[in-house]
């Protein structure tokens, strides 16, 4: 029998070990645990990997094998703990020596220059007060003690003064090292945020979805109820995450201590302790703003959540004068964010039919005022959603709005269930045309299979006559749909046989405005064969596909022709997609309406030259321009026959590069690829 090649490296493995001493294999794990645990920290702390994942897993599987083999060579804080250990039975209580406070709330500007007054009145002082400002992690609080460098004990902040031994949990955070560097003090009380990024959360619920597990509101819920788990083993799966923001108590540290709250965050780097990059001091309230109001921006795209900033007096002589008022010290103050998640209730669940023809239930809430935004409707997806995540009408749900998108009900509420609510089926037949429903195998979103479905129709007009299509501008959503009602149009072509009399025959149009539109219309006559492509609403077809099809095959009569293996060879082209496209063009209702929109005059505009003065070069963007937005500057290297490229590699010739550049900048100063601000690149062109 031929064993494979893993087995046969852990039977050699072991093999090679059976004879070794005692005192080798010490010398032996002494060295993986310092390795893996210099590894961990490249990893989560620095997020500068050495090895791959592969490498760490064969070391930290090669020490639980030395460690079995060994057992009085174990130890509390050896990587392998971090696997995690047995079941406990409940969690032993944990008694701070130094209370963990809270912080006040600050949810204005006009708030926070109260807490800034209050602090200059204290002091008695007029002059500006040094502030370290944070982000306010989404999670929850720990303090993990260590005891001459090791990992002794952590703890839940509970009520501040009691909470519970997690240490077993905290373990598993990888984030956390096991063993201090640097200088190492006596004893020292570390403080800070355990939360699970946004990926995690993701996947997490996604997976607890297919279990038919109950889902988590939020990453912060989900990294509560990590840590609230007795089994560690499951808390060591869900990749928790961690940044210290400050210290208990500094008796027991050796040498200097530090004097402030920045020189704090500086020890703790030090020491080996993960603290957020995105600390800033500022010298004024104004700063402050600053740092608050860039901060909101970047909510949305920062890989965890933040539901505010912390606003900490950096000097401790001043903290101490200032002291605390009840469980919060005067000297900080949350400023939080608008709140992104709501608790409303569904009052009735309606069916959009789009011009795919796929029906979408739509839950319309009582409204709710969702971070400045009032939310009355959010997205159900499909059946299958609605069935997993057992929602009916009139339940109350949590909704969250992330960004643009259209806000989504996370999960209901059971307890709130009165015994009223009824459940929600999409209808067997179009609500629209009455047509016949399907939902293709596979597929979880149903289809009206009516051809002349007037939703559609609609949707797809939409859709031909958009900006980044047919861009045909006054053409909006109002006046295609009068035109559709009143049988004007039937199809896309029709919209070229419009006349100035036919509009101003319709109601509230007036002459100006149907002049304008006639021109519109004739405008578009002339457009690039891919945004014509991207028009025509070939299911699966987007902006990008629609650019790759006419890279790749030149021609409308090509993209028509072609055999459906030489779609899929399309690098961005599935099999799915390339189905879709190639159905698309061997439909005679779709070649008749080519060939008719064709006959109108569309025509297309020969291809960009592609030697203008940055033919040839591939960019990268990466932060916010100072006047240009990320669509313009694109747009202009693309008119200079230059290309844009998302990520950074050997390939880029130059990053153009913003405020707030990330790692895309880190990548290209290491690559040394040039760096260009805005002025330098509109010098170029
Ligand atoms: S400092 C006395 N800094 O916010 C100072 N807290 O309501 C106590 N939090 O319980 C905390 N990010 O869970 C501080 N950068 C940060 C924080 C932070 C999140 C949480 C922490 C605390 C709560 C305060």
């Amino acid at each position: 029998m031929m064993l494979p090649f893993k087995y046969l490296a852990i039977i050699r493995f072991i093999s090679e070990n059976k004879d070794m001493t005692e005192k080798e294999a010490k010398q032996k794990i002494e060295k993986l645990r310092r390795d893996l645990e210099y590894h961990n920290h490249r990893y989560y702390v620095l997020d500068d990997p050495e090895v791959s994942d592969a490498q760490y897993d064969r070391m930290l599987k090669e020490l639980e094998t030395l460690e079995n083999q060994f057992p009085d060579l174990k130890n509390e804080t050896s990587p392998t703990q971090r696997m995690g250990g047995k079941p406990l039975e409940k969690f032993e209580k944990y008694t701070h020596r130094h209370p963990m406070l809270s912080l006040a709330n600050a949810f204005s500007e006009e708030e926070f220059f109260e807490f800034d007054a209050r602090i200059k009145r204290f002091l008695k002082t007029e002059s500006d007060i040094e502030y370290v400002c944070e982000f306010k992690m989404d999670g929850l609080a720990i303090e993990i003690i260590y005891e001459d460098g090791k990992f002794f004990k952590a703890a839940t902040r509970g009520d501040g003064v009691t909470g519970e031994d997690v240490s077993q949990n905290i373990k598993t955070v990888r984030a956390i090292p096991l063993e201090l560097q640097g200088s190492i003090p006596k004893r020292l009380e570390v403080r800070g945020e355990v939360f699970m990024n946004k990926a995690s959360f993701e996947n997490l619920n996604k997976m607890r979805q297919k279990n038919e597990e109950s889902l988590f509101a939020n990453p912060r819920n989900a990294a509560a109820g990590s840590i609230r788990q007795l089994d560690s083993k499951i808390t060591a799966e869900r990749r928790l995450d961690f940044f210290s923001y400050g210290m208990g108590g500094m008796g027991e540290i050796e040498g200097e201590k530090p004097k402030s709250q920045w020189e704090t965050l500086e020890l703790l780097k030090k020491l080996g302790m993960k603290v957020n990059t995105g600390t800033k001091k500022c010298k004024t309230p104004k700063e402050v703003i600053t740092f608050y109001q860039k901060a909101l921006e970047k909510r949305e795209s920062l890989p965890y959540e933040i539901d505010g900033v912390v606003i900490k007096v950096n000097d401790f002589k001043l903290q101490d004068r200032l002291g605390t008022v009840a469980k919060s010290p005067r000297w900080a103050v949350a400023f939080k964010f608008p709140a992104l998640e709501e608790t409303t209730v569904i009052e009735s669940i309606h069916v959009q039919v789009g011009r795919t023809g796929a029906l979408t239930p739509v839950a319309h809430l009582k409204p709710v005022n969702v971070g400045g935004v009032t939310v009355s409707r959010a997205t159900l997806h499909n059946q299958d959603e609605i069935d997993k995540k057992d929602i009916r009408i009139g339940d109350t749900v949590f909704i969250r709005r992330a960004g643009d998108v259209i806000p989504e009900v996370v999960k209901v509420v059971t307890s709130k269930r009165t015994g009223h609510e009824k459940k929600f089926k999409i209808p067997k037949l179009c609500p629209i045309c009455k047509s016949d429903v399907v939902q293709e195998e596979d597929e979880a979103i149903s289809r009206c299979v009516g051809i002349d479905c007037p939703a559609q129709l609609k949707e797809g007009i939409i859709h031909f006559v958009s900006k980044n299509a047919m861009d045909m501008e006054g053409l909006g959503r109002k006046i295609v749909e009068q035109l559709v009602n009143e049988k004007l149009i039937s199809k896309m072509s029709d919209i070229y046989d419009l006349t100035q009399e036919k509009i101003m025959g319709m109601e509230r149009q007036a002459e100006k405005s149907a002049q304008n539109l006639i021109a519109a219309i004739a405008q578009s006559k002339k457009v690039s064969l891919e945004r014509f492509v991207y028009a025509l609403g070939i299911r699966h077809v987007g902006e990008s596909t629609a650019k790759s099809l006419v890279e790749a095959f030149g021609s409308l009569e090509n993209i028509s022709k072609v055999s459906l293996e030489d779609l899929e060879n399309v690098s961005d082209i599935g099999n799915t997609v390339a189905k879709s496209i190639f159905s698309f063009f061997h439909d005679e209702k779709n070649k008749k309406e080519i060939q008719r929109l064709l006959s109108k005059g569309i025509h297309f505009l020969k291809p960009k030259q592609k030697s203008g003065k940055l033919s040839g070069k591939t960019f990268v963007l990466t932060g916010t321009l100072p006047t240009y937005s990320r669509s313009e500057a694109k747009k202009m290297i693309e008119d200079h026959g230059g290309k844009v490229s998302a990520a950074v590699s050997a390939k880029t010739d130059y990053v153009l590069a913003g405020q707030e550049a990330g790692s895309k900048l880190k990548k290209a100063k290491e690559l040394g690829i040039p760096i260009l601000s805005e002025v330098e690149f509109l010098k170029m062109v």
